[in-house]
């Protein structure tokens, strides 16, 4: 294809698709002429292996709902084919300070398991341009970080949060919230916004404390929410108008992250 010079976009998943992966795959037709998805639960950036074993998979519904839109490859390969004997992973120590922080603080070794696959992912599929859900900020910018380095030729891009009818942002982790947790969940978005509507010099520091204590009500189990600047995911200690808020919370079994860039 790229002998042809048709230019390829590349979705790479996890699979469980909802809507917010099939608005990467829109959004990538937009701008390529062939669209590539790839499901692969990677083993190397899961913490717990029982949170690997949990991950939700749904093939079969995947591919109906790829067959619906306008993915025109799937690339849906085994463990064994993507990782051979070695399950090794690549450092991302040298990324700079923010691979650190936030996701890379509560997942250690998470982001060296994504830089692996996805490595390997870009050599296999060989895409012009590469589609990113906002959802996962910290990735996008290990991603782009990946790129800059190593595949200067790629063009990255943020695709917006999709989110369901009460804010809460679409993730394939949400099937696992009890119906309890998930008339619960919509208040992440709620205290982000919370957030967001009152950034202003004199609020910032009790608002996002506000916001805190709220999520720290139970059953929620509050990991971070953090006001960061956009580039650099430094925490911030004086206001600043561009930034992005970053939140991690746990309902029952299932860890939920958002985030909402705050734009002058
Ligand atoms: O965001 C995801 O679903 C995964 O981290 C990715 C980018 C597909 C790498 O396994």
């Amino acid at each position: 294809m790229r002998a042809a010079n048709l230019s390829i976009g590349f979705v790479p998943t996890m699979g469980a698709l909802h809507y917010g992966h099939l608005s990467l795959i829109e959004a990538a037709k937009k701008k390529c002429d062939i669209v590539v998805c790839s499901i692969f639960v990677n083993p190397t950036q899961f913490n717990q292996e029982s949170d690997l074993n949990a991950y939700p998979r749904t093939l079969e519904n995947d591919i109906q709902l790829l067959l619906s839109c306008s993915c025109d490859i799937l690339f849906h390969p085994e463990v064994s084919e993507m990782y051979g004997e070695s399950m090794e992973k690549e450092s991302t120590e040298d990324y700079g300070n923010f691979i650190h922080v936030l996701e890379g603080a509560s997942r250690p070794g998470h982001f060296d398991g994504v830089v692996t696959v996805l490595r390997k992912l870009f050599l296999l599929v060989l895409p012009h341009q590469v589609f990113f859900g906002q959802k996962d900020y910290q990735q996008c910018l290990v991603v782009q970080t990946l790129i800059h380095r190593s595949f200067p030729e790629i063009i990255f891009h943020l695709c917006p949060i999709a989110r369901e009818m009460d804010g809460l942002a679409m993730s394939s982790r949400n099937v696992r919230l009890t119906e309890a947790e998930r008339a619960l969940a919509p208040k992440i978005f709620e205290n982000l916004s919370l957030v967001a509507n009152n950034w202003k010099k004199d609020y910032w520091q009790s608002v996002l404390s506000q916001a805190s204590i709220n999520l720290q009500q139970e059953p929620f189990v509050f990991e971070y929410l953090s006001a960061c600047d956009p580039k650099s995911l430094r925490e911030l200690d004086t206001f600043q108008e561009n930034a992005i808020i970053l939140v991690a919370v746990r309902l029952g079994s299932t860890r939920l992250i958002d985030n909402l860039i705050i734009q002058a």
